[in-house]
């Protein structure tokens, strides 16, 4: 158990919730306001919620970080409201369980701020905080007026950097090269590169918004823009290998690309797939990879490839062996929530008709690996693919 609690798939509540740091945890990640008052209530490490020593230590323990991070201002909003009426009802059985001065302080200032700034349409910025296993907090800024899918965080992402994190992943990405393509704010590989000892990571994504975005959550995390990791404008719609391996040699050398949440459309699967082949063939052929070559056939046996048929291979319901996947560098690790079935058929189609690539649903794996609980709170768990993709032997 750390910090940063451990949450339960089905209802999201923490697993033995272990005091403060796992409630702040679910205020910052914008936890349902219920469940969070139902993590005061169960928590006996809470003082008695909802006693004034209580109300004050929550004050101290998850309102003080949102004053550099605020959370946004409808949630904070609602969530003090509902802990209010928390507050209320239990002083009418127990005169002792009064508002205390510093949880009526912050719920009139709050309140009052929120409500004037959301009759002006101002919830715009807010601040997600990811508390990770080494207890590292990860604040990144979502703005949720902008018009722009990559301004805020999706479950996928989230999805794929709790993977990530699992000790049995965390060794792909060590020493490694990693490429994100349409990184959004960056919860999937800055939380990556916070935890783990990446060696670069280049975040990418295509309008400035979102790359101004991205930057501003990468150095507010204290990851050099320059150094380890990069922020790069890239689009699915104009790359090609040569165009990798002459203009971008830093792409040219991935080991591993992520992607999550990105085949939201129809129209973008070909591009975003002509994307992950284009960068394997150059990682493949660029001399930092060469001794990870794609061309092992231990995985063939669960994998098909795409010119022998166009049904989609899915996975055997046993996870794969870890080590295979390793050693089968370079790869792609796609995540997708299954919104609409006609843009999963079309990506896993488009998949299966390019030639160079082979893949494997390996969602039963992922799932294996998380069991039933997950470190970040987001929902629809249930309906996220994971898609490893990978070169065709030659
Ligand atoms: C749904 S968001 C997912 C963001 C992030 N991966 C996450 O999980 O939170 C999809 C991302 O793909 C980016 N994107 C869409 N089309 C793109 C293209 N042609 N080239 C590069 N990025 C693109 C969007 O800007 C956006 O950031």
């Amino acid at each position: 158990m750390y910090a940063g609690g451990v949450y339960c798939v089905a209802s999201m509540s923490t697993l033995s919730c272990s005091g403060w740091s796992d409630i702040a945890s679910l205020v910052w990640q914008h936890a349902k306001a219920e469940v969070v008052l139902e993590a005061l209530r169960g928590n006996k490490d809470t003082l008695g919620w909802p006693s004034e020593d209580a109300q004050d230590a929550m004050v101290r323990e998850v309102f003080e970080h949102t004053k550099d991070f605020p959370v946004s201002l409808r949630y904070l909003k609602h969530l003090l409201k509902l802990l209010r009426h928390d507050i209320e009802s239990s002083s009418s059985q127990d005169a002792s369980a009064t508002m205390s001065d510093a949880f009526c302080e912050l719920y009139i200032s709050s309140v009052t701020a929120a409500t004037k700034s959301l009759e002006e349409d101002g919830d715009d910025e807010a601040f997600f905080t990811y508390v990770l296993p080494s207890q590292e907090k990860v604040a990144l800024r979502v703005q949720r007026a902008h018009n722009q899918v990559g301004l805020r965080a999706w479950e996928a992402g989230l999805f794929l950097a709790d993977l990530s994190l699992s000790p049995s992943l965390s060794s792909l990405f060590a020493g490694r090269c990693v490429v994100e393509l349409g990184a959004g704010v960056g919860c999937t590989g800055l939380l990556l590169a916070k935890e783990l000892p990446v060696e670069k990571l280049v975040l990418t994504d295509l309008p400035q918004e979102v790359l101004d975005n991205l930057e501003h959550n990468v150095r507010l995390n204290g990851l050099d823009t320059n150094g380890q990791v990069i922020v790069k404008q890239l689009d699915w719609k104009a790359v090609d290998t040569e165009f990798v391996t002459e203009q971008e040699p830093l792409l040219a050398r991935a080991d591993v690309i992520l992607a999550a949440d990105c085949t939201y459309s129809v129209d973008c699967c070909f591009s975003l797939v002509n994307t992950i082949e284009s960068l394997l063939v150059a990682s493949t052929s660029s001399s930092s990879s060469s001794s990870s070559s794609s061309t092992s056939s231990s995985a063939s046996s669960s994998s098909s490839s795409s010119t022998t048929t166009t049904t989609p291979p899915t996975s055997s319901s046993s996870p794969l062996p870890l080590p295979e996947l390793i050693q089968n560098t370079p790869l792609a690790l796609v995540a997708s929530t299954l919104r609409n079935q006609e843009t999963m058929d079309t990506f896993k189609h488009t998949l299966s008709t390019n030639t160079r690539l082979r893949w494997n649903d390996v969602t039963a794996w992922a799932n294996e690996v998380l069991g039933e609980t997950q470190k970040f709170v987001y929902s629809n768990r249930s309906n996220i693919r994971l898609f490893l993709v990978q070169l065709a032997p030659p």
